[in-house]
């Protein structure tokens, strides 16, 4: 099955998601598109991601033929996965349910947390995910508002950083989780402050990684992986926002494979 698989994100997040999904599937095409034009979600109502979910996702499969979309967003998983899983043609993977089920598998005490935007802590999806795993785990739950503009900004790490990180982790840190999932695509980027602040009992799992297995897996069961054979994989990359900083900054992330970068609009 030659098509690729479609990715999008508010912006640079999804590039955790991208980076692992071409680690794990190296022959597998990618067309992945960051909504930095309109960044961030996380602060906005959940009706207006769920239409801009939509656009993106639409515009994958109409405009790309993908064959199937990776929601690499938490908040836009949040706001919009019941509708694009009933509506799009292809299979939907979203980054909410694999990343609950590796926190209760991760979690030693049952005592864990989840961080994420304001959309999607709000939303309550992480605790509706928890508790359909059945797992006895007790889930403190805490907005990182900040974070993603952190990251869209290219600074990872540095003392401004360490200063918001120590507030808004507070309230899992005072909850003695043992586990604390990173429950916006984003983060992964800000781990190594995130495990500074957390301290080195605190095990972090990242939902982009797992999502790559989820796609791993659901691309097997429709028999829709591609072929080793079919020569080497097109990753493309798209923005509706700067294309040069998207280039620029998105390689410096993801890594060589994003050489350049194309605009995307919603029509
Ligand atoms: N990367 C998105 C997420 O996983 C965050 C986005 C934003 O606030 O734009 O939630």
């Amino acid at each position: 099955m030659d098509r690729p698989i479609g990715m999008f994100d508010s912006g640079f997040g999804g590039l955790t998601v991208a980076r692992a999904v071409i680690d794990l599937l190296p022959h597998e095409h990618l067309v992945y598109i960051g909504d930095t034009g309109r960044y961030p979600y996380g602060p906005r109502p959940q009706a207006e991601v769920r239409e801009f979910a939509r656009q993106l996702a639409w515009s994958l499969v109409k405009d790309f033929d993908v064959k199937a979309v990776v929601v690499a967003c938490n908040t836009a998983s949040a706001a919009a996965l019941d509708d694009l899983k009933a509506e799009l043609p292809v299979p939907v993977i979203d980054v909410v349910e694999p990343g609950a089920k590796a926190l209760v598998l991760a979690t030693r005490s049952g005592e864990a947390g989840v961080i994420g935007t304001v959309g999607t802590i709000g939303s309550g999806a992480y605790d509706r995910a928890v508790a359909a795993t059945g797992a006895e785990v007790h889930l403190t739950s805490a907005a990182c508002p900040g974070f993603v503009e952190f990251v869209e900004r290219g600074q990872t790490s540095g003392e401004e950083v360490t200063i918001l990180a120590d507030r808004l982790l507070a309230p899992v840190k005072d909850a003695g989780v043992d586990t604390l999932l990173l429950g916006c695509t984003h983060y992964p980027y800000l781990a190594r402050v995130i495990a500074d602040v957390m301290g080195p009992d605190v095990t972090l799992v990242s939902s982009a990684d797992e999502t790559a297995f989820a796609t791993r897996v659901a691309l097997t069961e429709a028999g829709l992986l591609r072929s080793p054979d079919g020569g080497p994989a097109e990753h493309r990359f798209l923005s509706s926002g700067d294309i040069s900083w998207f280039a620029d900054l998105g390689r410096r992330l993801l890594g060589p494979e994003l050489r350049d970068a194309a605009g995307w609009r919603h029509d």
